[in-house]
């Protein structure tokens, strides 16, 4: 089987290509994958961490009734949130038009049912915007879940570097409500980010192992509470 990845979306941003690549997975079924900045972002053959980033956080939160979700990737981490019915209004930013205009078209099954999922409402704004500005939307926030780069030692987009500073972080912080949490999600440890984070807020590591093409890797979730 010919297992070459068939772009079926794609388009030039001011951050470079950005596309949505299908391929047949050895089952059969379909694999998504994900451009971003003209680099592979991700695919649909193991989202474990993505769900992991939204199952982790909300079993640390009472209340989760009002959740941000930065960067919409696939929808894997959103999706996640969404079928625990205690969140009832769930906002996701996404820097990239194109993305969510592919996720209303419904290029992908996940990507179409957030778009037109009642609770769902998605953005197009780069997550910075929400965090350290006064535009929409606005907390208070019971969750915010960041995943829109591989960490502050390893990004895709260098902009990105401002939101994992201390300013932005505490600014994030405080837009939690009551017994809210902020957690981020990294492709490797981030020594740097957890003593920035422990240093505003109570911060775990959680380590999350995953095999990769044979590798064995270890991501990472920061979850911080004021
Ligand atoms: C790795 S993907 C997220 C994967 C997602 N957690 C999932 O489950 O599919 C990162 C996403 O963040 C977006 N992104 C990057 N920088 C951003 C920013 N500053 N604000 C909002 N979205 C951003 C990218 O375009 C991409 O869609």
């Amino acid at each position: 089987m010919d297992s070459t990845p068939e772009t079926i979306a794609a388009a030039e941003t001011p951050r470079g290509q950005i596309a949505l690549r299908e391929r047949p997975a050895a089952d059969g079924s379909v694999v998504h994958e994900l451009v971003v900045a003209g680099v592979f972002a991700m695919d649909s053959a193991d989202t474990s961490t993505e769900t992991a980033l939204a199952e982790r956080s909300l079993e640390r939160v009472e209340a989760p009734t009002r959740v941000l979700v930065g960067g919409l990737g696939l929808g894997f981490t959103a999706w996640q949130v969404l079928k625990d019915r205690r969140v009832q209004d769930l906002h996701v930013v996404e820097i990239e038009e194109d993305l969510v205009q592919w996720a209303r078209l419904g290029l992908t099954p996940t990507l179409g049912v957030l778009a037109r999922h009642p609770r769902v409402t998605l953005h197009v704004q780069d997550a910075a915007s929400p965090v350290t500005d006064d535009g929409e939307p606005v907390g208070p926030w019971d969750l915010v879940l960041l995943d829109v780069d591989n960490g502050p030692s390893f990004l895709v987009h260098r902009e990105n570097e401002r939101l994992y500073s201390a300013p932005a972080l505490s600014s994030i912080l405080a837009q939690l409500a009551p017994g809210g949490a902020l957690a981020i999600w990294a492709a490797q440890r981030e020594p740097d980010l957890l003593a920035t984070l422990t240093g505003l807020a109570t911060t775990e590591e959680v380590l999350l192992p995953v095999e990769r093409q044979g590798r064995s890797l270890e991501y990472a979730l920061y979850i911080a509470r004021p």
